[in-house]
């Protein structure tokens, strides 16, 4: 494991999040302000997917999600989706051994079923070979939109009406939580959205209720550790309430 940095130094391991997750945003203005091909822009952000997997897992942060790739993208020109792909498969074979060093347990996170036959075979084998690693979990949102997975769950949730499993009065939060591909996980308590846009794009709609954000104008490809660990820190300073007011005022409301 690396050494503790004096950066790392300033955070505080009792205050980790339990889940970051990310929206890996910019890849192509990478490109464009280099005069490349976007396909440069996705290989470049390749490499940051592993760096900053390595941190995260070094810093002993439990869950990281990566939106990789989105129901939306399906309809970007065919050359680039094929480059992603690529990609995600080469990820998938070559850091098997990585993830299991580190031990990391990936999840997939998305319509599965939506994508190529041999991505689905190699994300099925180092899902299987890491399903018991207890180091970090790594979820990657592959074919993944927010209204697909609530649509999807709300399905599912019907047929077991239908079915007179369960009457309509007694759905829950929870039990609706327990119908979305992040069943059993803990809700993003960062979001993290790089190269400078405001908005969450059809991720974790539901999931994102309470998550901290973190807009960063950096460009995917140029994101570090270094700032992924000033956005922890930034994180670990805020003053989360959930809706609720400080301990430090009475029952009535009145400051103590
Ligand atoms: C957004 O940048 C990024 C994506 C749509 C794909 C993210 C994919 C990777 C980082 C590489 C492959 C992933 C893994 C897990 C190995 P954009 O193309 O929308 O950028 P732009 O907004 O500047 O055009």
């Amino acid at each position: 494991m690396k050494s503790d940095t004096r950066q790392d130094l300033r955070l505080n391991p009792e205050k980790l999040p339990a889940h970051v997750a990310i929206i890996m945003d910019g890849n192509g203005r990478w490109a464009k302000k280099r005069l490349m091909n976007r396909i440069k822009g996705h290989e470049k952000g390749s490499k940051t997917v592993r760096s900053i997997v390595t941190a995260a897992r070094e810093l002993g942060i439990g869950m990281l999600t990566l939106y990789a790739f989105s129901t939306e993208n399906w309809a970007r020109p065919q050359v680039e989706v094929k480059a992603l792909m690529v990609l995600l498969k080469r990820f998938l074979v070559s850091e098997r051994d990585e993830l299991m060093a580190r031990g990391v347990r990936l999840n997939i996170l998305g319509q599965m079923e939506k994508l190529p036959e041999d991505i689905q075979e190699e994300a099925e084998k180092t899902v299987t070979l890491t399903q018991n690693n207890q180091g970090m979990a790594l979820n990657l949102a592959l074919s993944y939109g927010s209204r697909q997975e609530i649509c999807a769950g709300m399905q599912a949730l019907a047929r077991e009406i239908k079915a007179g499993q369960i009457q309509p009065h007694e759905i829950t939060e929870e039990m609706i939580s327990d119908h979305l591909y992040t069943r059993q996980m803990p809700d993003p308590d960062l979001i993290i959205r790089t190269s400078g846009e405001f908005r969450l794009s059809n991720f974790m709609m539901w999931q994102a209720a309470y998550s901290e954000l973190f807009i960063t104008d950096t460009l995917w490809p140029d994101f570090t550790r270094e700032e992924f660990i000033e956005i922890l820190i930034n994180f670990q300073e805020r003053d989360r309430r959930f809706g609720k007011v400080k301990c430090s005022t009475s029952n009535d409301g009145s400051p103590q």
